[in-house]
C-alpha cells in the first residue's frame, strides 16, 4: 500500500495541534474514524496498516487507533502492523479486528466463533468508566464481525460483553491499551461518539486544538516557508498560479495560498461557457473583494465550436477536459514564469488515490475531470493546502476565511458543467434554457430552507420535445427534468423526497418563465442503479 504521508512535500496539517493516528486495516470505515477523531478537533490521519513505527512516532500523536478489517488474524498473510507499536508506550484504541490484533500480540487468543455478529446488538457495560464514562450501562452498538477474542492477554480485563461474546470490550488500563468488538464510528451506535471522545481526549488526553484558524495558521506559515526557500534556492520570486473553477475547494485553496504569498499568487477561471447563471461573477467578485490577482477568460465560443454536433457524453467529458487544459495553458504562458500550482485536492482524493489497487478493478463509470485537475507533467511544484481535509473541514476553514456563505455553502458541480446536463447536443441557445431552469430550481430550493440540506438540486435539459398547450395555441417544446438527492459522499444516493408544493412551485415558474419550456419532470431514481448526474 502507498505511504499516504506528505506525498506533496507539505506538512500535515495538524503539525501544530494533538493527533490521533488512524492505522487503515481495510475497514469501510476507516476514513469515518478519522473523520469522527477530527469531529472532536482533534486532528487525525488515517496511514496505511504498515507505516513503520518511527513514522508513527515521529509525528508525536497522542494515540493510535486501529481500525477494523476484513481479514482474520490468525489467517496467514493477514496484516499486521509494525510490532514496535505495542511497546510504544502510546494510548491504542482497537476495534474489532485492531482489537483481536493487540490481544493476538500480546499472548491473547483470537478464535473463529460460532455466533457470529453483524448488525445491531446491545452490549453491557462492565466498568461505567475509561471508555464508558459516563455511558448508561445498556447500549445499543453495531457489531461486525466473525470473529471473537477467545483468551485474554495478561494485564487485560473485560469492560462490557453482549449475550454472544464476554468480550465486547477490554481493556489494560495501566497501559492505557483499549480494545472494542463493535464500531463507535458509524451512527449506529448511538454513544460512539462519546466512546471515542472518552478515549481521545480523557484516556489519551488529547486537546482539542484542531480549529479552523489553527489550520489556516499553520498552512499559512507552511506556504509562505516553501514559497521563499524556493524563491530563495532559485533566484526566483516564487510565483503561485490557481485554476479557480468556482467550487469551493479551489477557492478556499487559493484564499489561503493568497493570505500566504499576496500578490504572488494570481488566479485564473476559465469561463468554458457551462457554467450555473452569475457562477462567474460571484467568483470575481469575492475574489476581487478578497485583492486577489484574478483573471477571468472568457473561453465559451471556442468550447461550443470543439462540442459541435457531440452527443457522446464521454467524449464531452474529454474535449471540455483537454480544451480546458489548452486554454489554461496558453493563459499561463501570457504569464511568464510560474513556480507552483495550486489545488483544491481533499483528502479523500489522497485516499483514494493512495489505496487504488480496488478501484483499478472497478469499472469505470464515468472519466470525472476536475476543471483544476492538471496533468501531471506541467512544469510546477504543486501546492495542495486542503489535502488533509474533508469537506466539512474545508467548508469550516472557507467561512473563518471570510469567503462568502453563497461560494462556501455550494453544492458540488461536476466540471464539464451544465454540458453534462444538456442530453444531446450543447449549443448557446441549449445553454440559455437550462441555465434559466437550473437557477430557478436553486432559488426555489433555497427558499424552502432545503438548500443544504439537498447534497445537489438541478435541473436537466432533455432531448424530448413534447406537445403543451398555452393561452390558445398548441406547443411543441423542450422537456426539462429536475433532480434532487440526498447523500453522504456521492458514492450512493437516494431521489430527494422534496414537498409537492415546492415541486409544484419549480414547475409552474418553469414553463412560465423560461422560453422554450412546456413540460417539467420529476426524476425519483437513486444511485444505484443509476448515477446522480444523467451524463
Ligand atoms: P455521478 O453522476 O457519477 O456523480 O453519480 C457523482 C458526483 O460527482 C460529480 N461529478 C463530477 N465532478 N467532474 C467533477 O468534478 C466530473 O466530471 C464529474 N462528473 C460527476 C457529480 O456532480 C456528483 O456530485
Amino acid at each position: 500500500m502507498a505511504n499516504l504521508a506528505n506525498t506533496g512535500g507539505e506538512v500535515p496539517a495538524g503539525a501544530n495541534a494533538d493527533s490521533v493516528v488512524v492505522l487503515d486495516f481495510g475497514s469501510q470505515y476507516s476514513q469515518l474514524i478519522a473523520r469522527r477523531v477530527r469531529e472532536l478537533h482533534v486532528y487525525s490521519e488515517l496511514l496505511p496498516f504498515d507505516t513503520p513505527w518511527a513514522d508513527i512516532a515521529a509525528r508525536h500523536p497522542q494515540a493510535v487507533i486501529l481500525s477494523g478489517g476484513p481479514n482474520s488474524v490468525y489467517e496467514a498473510g493477514s496484516p499486521h502492523p509494525d510490532p514496535a507499536l505495542w511497546t510504544g508506550g502510546i494510548p491504542i484504541l482497537g476495534i474489532c479486528y485492531g482489537m483481536h490484533l493487540m490481544a493476538e500480540a500480546l499472548g491473547g487468543q483470537v478464535q473463529s466463533f460460532a455466533r457470529k455478529e453483524y448488525g445491531p446488538a446491545v452490549v453491557s457495560v462492565i466498568e461505567e468508566e475509561g471508555l464508558f464514562a459516563g455511558i448508561e450501562p445498556e447500549q445499543p452498538v453495531w457489531m461486525s464481525h466473525g470473529d471473537s477474542i477467545a483468551r485474554l492477554p495478561d494485564g487485560f480485563r473485560p469492560t462490557a460483553r453482549t449475550d454472544s461474546t464476554p468480550y465486547a470490550a477490554v481493556a489494560d488500563p495501566g497501559r492505557r491499551l483499549h480494545g472494542i468488538q463493535f464500531h463507535p464510528e458509524v451512527a449506529h451506535t448511538k454513544r460512539g461518539r462519546e466512546i471515542l471522545r472518552n478515549f481521545v481526549l480523557g484516556i489519551a488526553g488529547a486537546r482539542p486544538n484542531w480549529t479552523p484558524a489553527n489550520f489556516i495558521a499553520s498552512s499559512v506559515d507552511e506556504i509562505r516557508r516553501r514559497v521563499d526557500e524556493h524563491s530563495r534556492a532559485t533566484g526566483t520570486d516564487g510565483r503561485v498560479l490557481c485554476a479557480l473553477s468556482g467550487g469551493v475547494d479551489s477557492a478556499v485553496a487559493a484564499t489561503l495560498v493568497h493570505r500566504a504569498v499576496g500578490d504572488n499568487l494570481t488566479c485564473v477561471h476559465v469561463d468554458h461557457g457551462m457554467m450555473r447563471k452569475n457562477e462567474t461573477e460571484l467568483l470575481q467578485t469575492a475574489f476581487e473583494q478578497l485583492g486577489v490577482r484574478f483573471t477571468v477568460v472568457k473561453a465559451r465560443d471556442r468550447f461550443l465550436r470543439k462540442l459541435e454536433g457531440i452527443i457522446d457524453p464521454e467524449q464531452k467529458r474529454r474535449i471540455i477536459g483537454a480544451e480546458f487544459i489548452r486554454v489554461f495553458e496558453e493563459e499561463a504562458a501570457k504569464l511568464g514564469r510560474i513556480d507552483f500550482l495550486t489545488q483544491g485536492t481533499l483528502y479523500p482524493d489522497v485516499i483514494e488515490s493512495a489505496t487504488s489497487a480496488k478501484e483499478k478493478s472497478a469499472a469505470k463509470i464515468k472519466t470525472h475531470h476536475n476543471v483544476g485537475g492538471l496533468p501531471d507533467d506541467l512544469a510546477f511544484e504543486l501546492i495542495e493546502p486542503l489535502r488533509y481535509l474533508f469537506k466539512d473541514e474545508v467548508r469550516a476553514v472557507g467561512t473563518e476565511l471570510g469567503l462568502p456563505d453563497s461560494m462556501v455553502q455550494r453544492q458540488p458541480f461536476p466540471g464539464p458543467g451544465l454540458a453534462i446536463r444538456i442530453i444531446g447536443e450543447v449549443t448557446a441557445e441549449r445553454l440559455d434554457t437550462l441555465r434559466e431552469a437550473d437557477w430557478i430550481v436553486i432559488d426555489e430550493i433555497k427558499a424552502a430552507g432545503l438548500y443544504r440540506s439537498v447534497w445537489q438540486s438541478f435541473a436537466i435539459l432533455t432531448p424530448l420535445l413534447s406537445v403543451g398547450v398555452m393561452g390558445d395555441g398548441r406547443t411543441y417544446a423542450n422537456v426539462v427534468a429536475i433532480r434532487a438527492v440526498t447523500s453522504e459522499d456521492a458514492m450512493t444516493a437516494d431521489w430527494a423526497k422534496l414537498p409537492y408544493e415546492l415541486l409544484g412551485k419549480i414547475s409552474s415558474r418553469i414553463v412560465n418563465e423560461v422560453p422554450g419550456v412546456n413540460r417539467v419532470v420529476y426524476d425519483i431514481s437513486s444511485k444505484p442503479p443509476a448515477t446522480i448526474e444523467w451524463e
